[in-house]
């Protein structure tokens, strides 16, 4: 059976600041999308993730489609009124625009889709990464689907020795999605030279080259290079088929634990390192640090399995504690070079206005 999975994320609110959302606001999320559960969507699955929601929906409607993006739209406004209520700290804070447009595209909200038909047994993880940006999934992705270091698959299975096909998206761009398709393992050094910049180019989505099948669909959404000013960062939301043609879920997981450093933490504007955190946990220490939740499911007929997180295990406590260490000391240099981002990726304007009145100032 062709299925599509759609997740769409956003923040419309939170306890005690940035930190997450209250339960009255995850209920009123939950209560108004099943409503619609065996109508237009065949299931669904709500979580959070630091301060935002994710809405995890399978239906029989392909990507893109207007009634299931106004259905998560809707079901945000829902949770607004709710977070309104409650005097929570940013409410509707993601809804950037009054009207739904037919697309929640660009109007604040994240977007990973994906239609496929099947497989005999259909396992897949969500990610969603709270205090980041889409790049901060670069690393891990060529990790995993291009280095046999993590994904000993390339070197062990003959329906991955063939690599696997990337699409690599110019956020910069801001009139079109300008991407690019290439091919590891031959054009490795390539895809490297782009993804090193997470700024400005982003893994869209990740296809098989045995069976042309997709593995990967991931946001991309950068509105600080759409609405040319601070709206919070993209934390972005991805979902990842595994296991079979694809790598196996330990290889896509294995790259987190380095705990590599993205741009994020604080007001969007520093450096930290992403912190692989169980479902539902929230943002702390400098509004931080950046975390990632992985939540894995099996789909048959549309229908969901309960879900499994996948970084609640003893090892990954092993990787916070490195990862909180490798937090505290990139934190010792507070607002200086590295720890803080270039002037033109810090998310609030005000530097701007700071800049003009101190150049104003010099003399010679
Ligand atoms: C980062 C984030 C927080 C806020 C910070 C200030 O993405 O959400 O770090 O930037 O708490 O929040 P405001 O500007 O809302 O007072
Ligand atoms: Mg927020
Ligand atoms: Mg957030």
């Amino acid at each position: 059976m062709k299925v599509t999975l759609s997740v769409i994320k956003a923040d419309i609110g939170s306890l005690a600041g940035h930190i997450r959302p209250s339960r009255a606001l995850m209920e009123a999320v939950q209560e108004h999308i099943d409503g619609e559960k065996g109508k237009l969507i065949l299931d669904y699955y709500i979580s959070s993730t630091g301060d935002d929601v994710a809405i995890l929906l399978t239906h029989q409607a392909g990507t893109g489609n207007p009634a299931v993006h106004k259905l998560a739209w809707d079901a945000f406004l829902s949770g607004t009124k709710t977070a309104k209520a409650q005097g929570l700290y940013g409410a509707g804070q993601d809804l950037l625009s009054d009207a739904f447009s037919g697309n929640v595209k660009g109007m604040g909200p994240a977007v990973a889709e994906m239609e496929f038909e099947e497989r005999e047994a259909e396992p897949f993880v969500l990610f969603a990464a709270d205090k980041t940006d889409p790049g901060a999934y670069n690393l891990p992705l060529y990790l995993s689907f291009a280095d046999p270091m993590h994904c000993s698959g390339l070197i062990l299975s003959p329906k991955m020795s063939k690599g696997f096909k990337f699409v690599i998206m110019d956020v910069e761009y801001t009139e079109a999605d300008r991407v690019i398709e290439l091919n590891s393992p031959e054009e490795l050094y390539d895809i490297a030279a782009l993804l090193r910049d997470n700024e400005r180019f982003v893994v869209a989505g990740i296809y098989s080259r045995e069976t042309g099948e997709q593995a990967v669909a991931a946001s991309t959404t950068r509105l600080h290079n759409i609405a040319g000013k601070y709206t919070g960062k993209d934390d972005p939301i991805m979902l990842v088929r595994v296991q079979g043609v694809f790598p196996a879920t330990g290889e896509i997981l294995s790259p987190y634990s380095i705990g590599h450093y993205v741009a994020g933490f604080m007001r969007g504007s520093h450096t930290g390192p992403l912190m692989p955190v169980k479902i539902g946990c929230g943002t702390s220490f400098f509004d931080g640090p950046p975390i990632v939740t992985a939540t894995g499911f099996c789909v048959r007929g549309g229908k969901l399995t309960e879900p499994v997180d996948c970084f609640d295990h003893p090892y990954w406590d092993y990787i916070r504690e490195k990862v909180a260490r490798k937090s505290t000391e990139i934190r010792e240099q507070g607002f200086s070079g590295a720890a803080m981002l270039p002037y033109s990726e810090l998310e609030y304007g005000g530097i701007v206005e700071k800049m003009k009145y101190l150049d104003r100032k010099f003399s010679c």
